[in-house]
């Protein structure tokens, strides 16, 4: 089977689809057949535009079509759910973009199906996929950092706010932890070799809410880029911070903003202490003892598209027949959520401190 066997199909037809998955699948050589959008003039002109026949308001039309194997779910994240339930109902593999959904409960339904279905269910964390993490993971596995005491994540912006749909609480389920602060959690969780997280303590604030900035860096919804939403509505947080300790003694803190009177304007960072060796990202860099001099190196690895090599990944676990993924497994996007929840539960208690529900336990509180 090669990637041209693999039949796709794109629900939400929104900026993630058109800047990364449906570029990704026509550089794979897959074939696009449908799209579906609820605003169905975006649906026609994304079938138009990456010359798919077939396009849909309701995307279970999507679903109900025999010739599509494959579908990445590229909805505002309240909608992932229910579009990757019914997706994995009707046999479809799954990719489904970051956040894996807006809680926990969420994510564990998610999670079941897939195993129910026996479908490859991803989840959309592409920065794995970047060459200078890939190389940092096979260091790290290879014992060169040795064992990791403590480690530091977060993604920053000085003005960046998520625009749109991304600071209604109630579709986004949060504001900057839940956007961008969940990519640098995955990176570090990935890392650090998926450690069971033991505790939470995080606190959260909404300093800046909307303001009026026109050198902002930002992401903002197809709606709000086409004025059909004008982001007022702004219930989320624009920064915190988390301190998490995991089960193995190790521990993380995280940080995350949209919006923060920093230096610099935006910096998505990871960086590890390990006993041999402590790693920063990004760029890659690593810093050791040798012979009694400090070094710090910095590999000179050639860049790829990230989200690309994540598409390629996904293709090419249907095309080997697998039943669930080799990467961003369902499992690791639970986890993931488990943290978010924790984080956003400690914020909710002033920054107490809380237990992270485990992969498979049941609701706390
Ligand atoms: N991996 C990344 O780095 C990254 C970057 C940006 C966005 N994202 C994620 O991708 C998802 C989409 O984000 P976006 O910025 O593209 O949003 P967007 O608002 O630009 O696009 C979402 C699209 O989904 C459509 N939609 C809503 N409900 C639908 C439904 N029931 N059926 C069909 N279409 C529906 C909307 O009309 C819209 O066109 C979010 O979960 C976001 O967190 C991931």
């Amino acid at each position: 089977m090669s990637a041209a066997d693999v039949r796709v199909g794109i629900i939400g037809c929104g900026h993630i689809a058109r800047g990364a998955h449906a570029p990704g699948y026509h550089r794979a050589g897959a074939t696009m057949v449908a799209c579906a959008d609820v605003v169905p003039e975006r649906a026609q002109r994304f079938a138009q535009d990456f010359g798919m026949a077939h396009w849909y308001q309701d995307y279970h039309q999507l679903l109900d079509r025999d010739d599509i194997d494959a579908v990445s779910v590229t909805v505002p994240n309240r909608f992932h759910q229910a579009v990757v339930d019914d997706a994995l109902a009707r046999g479809k593999h799954v990719l489904c973009e970051k956040p894996m959904a807006v809680d926990r409960a969420s994510a564990q339904k998610m999670r079941d199906r897939a195993r129910q279905a026996k479908r490859i269910l991803m989840i959309g964390f592409q920065n794995r996929f970047r060459p200078e993490v890939q190389r940092l993971k096979t260091m790290i596995t290879q014992g060169d950092l040795g064992p990791i005491r403590y480690a530091r994540a977060g993604w920053m912006r000085r003005r960046g706010s998520g625009w749109g749909w991304y600071s209604n609480q109630d579709i986004s389920g949060g504001g900057a932890f839940i956007d961008i602060g969940v990519h640098a959690l995955d990176l570090a969780y990935y890392l650090l070799g998926s450690p069971t997280a033991r505790t939470v303590s995080a606190m959260t604030y909404q300093q800046f809410g909307r303001y009026q900035l026109a050198e902002r860096v930002e992401w903002q919804s197809a709606d709000a880029s086409e004025g059909l939403d004008d982001g007022s509505i702004f219930t989320v947080e624009d920064s915190g911070m988390a301190l998490i300790h995991f089960d193995n003694g190790s521990a993380l803190f995280l940080e995350a903003a949209w919006a923060s009177n920093l230096v610099e304007s935006e910096s998505l960072f990871v960086d590890l202490s390990g006993d041999r060796a402590g790693a920063h990202l990004f760029p890659l860099e690593l810093y050791e003892e040798r012979h009694g001099t400090l070094m710090n190196t910095r590999p000179s690895i050639p860049g790829k598209d990230a989200s690309s090599e994540e598409i390629r990944q996904f293709l090419g676990d249907i095309q080997q027949g697998r039943e669930w993924p080799q990467m961003n497994t369902p499992d690791e996007g639970l986890a993931i959520q488990s943290l978010i929840d924790a984080v956003y539960r400690s914020a909710r208690r002033g920054g107490v401190s809380v237990e992270v529900e485990s992969r498979e336990g049941s609701a706390l509180d």
